[in-house]
């Protein structure tokens, strides 16, 4: 499948899941059961957090982390949040930073940035500013972020080299990556990498763990580490492989623990 293809399945799916949480739904990573059954998803944010944000913006949450909570965000820094959703990581970014910083979100789906901003005027802030684009094309100027976020998005990319330049490309001298992605540790079976459904479900464009410390230094970045914030056992690639269709009582054995939610930092040299 190409590139532009996918990213058209990817978009169309999005779209779906925000126009749910505007009618009044939650957003969900699968088409049988619910969020809340979902182990990536689910039960992310501590109700603090969820308290200070709009409810839709948790609703829409699809992430597989939570990166404002590990990026040790300081007052009056600049933060960007590759594929933005409806905005809950932008939200807390906006409180942490505070008024003399700014907080980023860029998605490519119009659903989700209509939620986006609806759930920024609900909030009340002023700090945030939605903009439309591609993470493999970041609108934004050289050296202009301090802190690059990201939650469950880099693994759909087709082009993850690309999305890793333009990262750095953005980021000032100094400036840290601080995304939460799904990430495998070993082999996986070709059904998983074959399956569109689990491309989009953030399971089948997982990069092996060595290989996305590989791109990473490739793009220029240092002070590389994978920390595991979650690790998938069988039970819960049977919940996702039955969803995408496939043969879970199979396959599932074969990717016990191989499969985590991780939180990747890194760093742009400051002689970058
Ligand atoms: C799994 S959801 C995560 C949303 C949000 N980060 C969160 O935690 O709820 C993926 C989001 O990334 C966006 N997205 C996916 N690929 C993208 C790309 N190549 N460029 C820009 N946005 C993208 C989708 O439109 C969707 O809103």
């Amino acid at each position: 499948m190409s590139d532009p293809d996918l990213r058209q399945i990817v978009k169309d799916k999005y779209g779906k899941a925000a126009l749910k949480v505007a009618a009044g739904g939650r957003a969900s990573c699968g088409s049988v059961s619910g969020r809340e059954a979902n182990p990536i998803t689910s039960r992310l944010y501590t109700a603090s957090e969820t308290a200070c944000v709009p409810p839709e913006a948790t609703a829409a949450s699809l992430g597989c982390g939570n990166p404002t909570a590990l990026a040790e965000l300081r007052a009056g820094e600049t933060v960007l949040d590759l594929g933005s959703g409806g905005g809950i990581d932008v939200l807390l970014s906006a409180q942490r930073v505070g008024p003399t910083g700014k907080a980023y979100g860029l998605d490519m789906t119009d659903e989700m940035l209509a939620l986006a901003r609806e759930n920024q005027r609900k909030a009340g802030v002023e700090n945030v500013e939605f903009l439309k684009g591609e993470i493999e094309q970041i609108p934004l100027p050289d050296k202009s972020v301090d802190v690059i976020i990201s939650n469950c998005v880099i693994n759909l990319s087709a082009d993850k080299d690309r999305v890793l330049a333009e990262a750095f490309r953005v980021l000032k001298p100094g400036g840290r990556l601080a995304v939460s992605d799904v990430v495998v540790r070993g082999e996986v079976p070709p059904a998983i990498r074959r399956s569109v459904e689990l491309w989009i479900g953030c399971v089948a464009g997982a990069l092996e763990e060595q290989e996305y410390r590989g791109k990473l230094a490739k793009a220029g970045f240092t002070g590389i580490d994978v920390e595991p914030t979650r690790v998938y056992r069988m039970e819960d690639a049977q919940e996702f492989l039955s969803r995408a269709g496939l043969d879970a009582a199979a396959i599932a054995p074969q990717v016990d623990g191989k499969f985590m939610s991780a939180f990747v930092r890194a760093r742009k040299p400051v002689s970058a």
